[in-house]
């Protein structure tokens, strides 16, 4: 940390603000003091607002840089799986040969969801949104470890993660499940995090489901390109809803919900949407024209992004794998078309290179997830069950921190000043 200072001159008082440095990055102004002093910074958006310490992920948006716990996420993608990932996240190190067998082995001995859990989902409209089943059945599981829950003991936050990380892909594919009348398939202690997966959303009990390991890989790797991403909305949702105490079955509902929104994770499945509007190629210019026209709300889904101003990291990995997939599983959909074309034009188009906008993560993890037979509707859920590492890594080190206070911001408030009240009867 360094001991510069900043001076902020308000009229004629001067107010001395410390300047933190962390390991890289912006340094930041500590403003903790300013509240004593009779202000409050003003950020809607948190546009330059840093909300914590955190030693988890590093972004660099101008570069294009992502690091998780220091290692570039293209490193990541090549050469690790999800589960080293999440280790690594969870853990702040790589685990060595045993230490990620032990892991592999916990994380996969916990992927069974309590026999109830099947009636909670009896109670949703066969026609519900996934992503609503996930945000209901991922809080109700705070009800199954009630002696479990006591968040000032590391051990018993580190189970709940692996609760957590282990489930996800059981609730989420039990959604799917649900949503087509199929029976729940149970998870398979043999196969990899990401097969199983595959196996409990597209296998049936009358006949054998054969995993591509092609498709294994591109979504192991969709995995580890979702697996955290710094302070972003669903992130800080889980962080302040879990300042206040909260169980982390309901800190990571919070995050669920946080991220289904369409700025958010629901861009997947805003995108693949969009890409059924525009429907033929010839039609793209009509939309390029509505994303650029000012008095039309229409945005190009899947493209621009509040942190990376050159390219998104992942988007580039991702895009790769996506042009992999499409070979390898000889795919040939007019969508897909459009998304290429769309993609090619978006960016020789010169608005889009001045706003910086440029194709983002979601826009090829939607086309692959269409590629490989998953329904849209279910594209966020599986942006859910890849961040939950995130989510839960953010809420564990948070809760570590000394010191930790309620999150709670101010405001500028712009309502009426004190007025009398007048009794309703007259
Ligand atoms: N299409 C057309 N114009 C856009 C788009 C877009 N997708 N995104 C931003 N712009 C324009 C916007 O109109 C504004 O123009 P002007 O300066 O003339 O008013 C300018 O670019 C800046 O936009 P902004 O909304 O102020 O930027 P932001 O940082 O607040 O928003 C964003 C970032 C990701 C919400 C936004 O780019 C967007 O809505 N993109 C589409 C949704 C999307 O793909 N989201 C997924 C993000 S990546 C995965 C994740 O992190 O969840």
């Amino acid at each position: 940390m360094a001991d510069n200072k900043a001076i902020l001159k308000v009229g004629d008082k001067e107010i001395e603000l410390p300047i933190l440095s962390g390991t890289a990055g912006h340094d930041v102004i500590d403003i903790r003091s300013l509240g004593a002093n009779g202000y409050f910074t003003y950020d809607p958006g948190f546009m330059a607002t840093g909300s914590c310490e955190s030693s988890i992920t590093y972004i660099d948006g101008a570069k294009g840089i992502l690091l998780h716990r220091g290692y570039s996420i293209e490193e990541l993608a090549r050469d690790a799986d999800y589960i080293e990932v999440v280790y690594m996240l969870l853990h702040d190190k790589t685990p060595n040969t045993e230490e990620y067998r032990d892991f592999k082995d916990t994380i996969t001995r916990h992927t069974l969801v309590h026999d109830q859990v099947n009636n909670f989902f009896r109670g949703f409209r066969r026609d519900a949104h996934p992503m609503a089943m996930l945000c209901g059945t991922v809080g109700a599981m705070a009800s199954f470890y009630h002696d479990d829950l006591n968040i000032h003991d590391p051990e018993q936050r580190l189970r709940s993660a692996y609760r957590l990380v282990a489930k996800m892909p059981t609730l989420v594919a039990m959604c799917y499940k649900y949503n087509i009348g199929q029976p729940f398939v149970y998870p398979t202690n043999k196969l990899s995090y990401a097969e199983n997966f595959l196996n409990m959303m597209f296998s049936v009990p009358a006949e054998d489901y054969k995993i591509t390991p092609a498709v294994a890989k591109a979504v192991d790797r969709i995995f580890i390109l979702h697996a955290d991403h710094e302070q972003n909305a669903s992130t800080s949702t889980v962080r302040l809803a879990g300042s206040s105490g909260a169980n982390p079955y309901a800190c990571i509902a919070a995050g669920v919900a946080s991220l289904w929104g369409p700025a958010h994770g629901g861009a997947n499945e805003a995108c693949l949407n969009m890409l059924e509007e525009i429907g033929t190629v010839d039609r793209i210019p009509e939309f390029i024209a509505r994303a650029k026209d000012k008095d039309d709300p229409f945005r190009l889904m899947g493209f621009g992004h509040r942190v990376y101003k050159n390219f998104d990291p992942r988007a580039t990995v991702m895009r790769e794998s996506c042009h992999e997939v499409l070979a390898e599983l000889n795919i040939d959909d007019p969508l897909l078309n459009v998304a290429m074309e769309l993609e090619r034009i978006a960016l020789s188009d010169p608005y889009f290179a001045e706003k910086k906008l440029f194709p983002n993560v979601d826009f090829y993890s939607g086309i692959i997830l269409k590629a490989i037979g998953i329904p849209t509707n279910m594209f966020t859920c599986i942006f859910a069950l890849a961040r939950t590492v995130g989510w839960v890594s953010h809420w564990h080190e948070m809760l570590s921190q000394p010191g930790q206070k309620i999150g709670r911001p101010r405001q500028l408030y712009t309502g009426e000043a004190q007025r009398p009240y007048t009794k309703i009867e007259k």
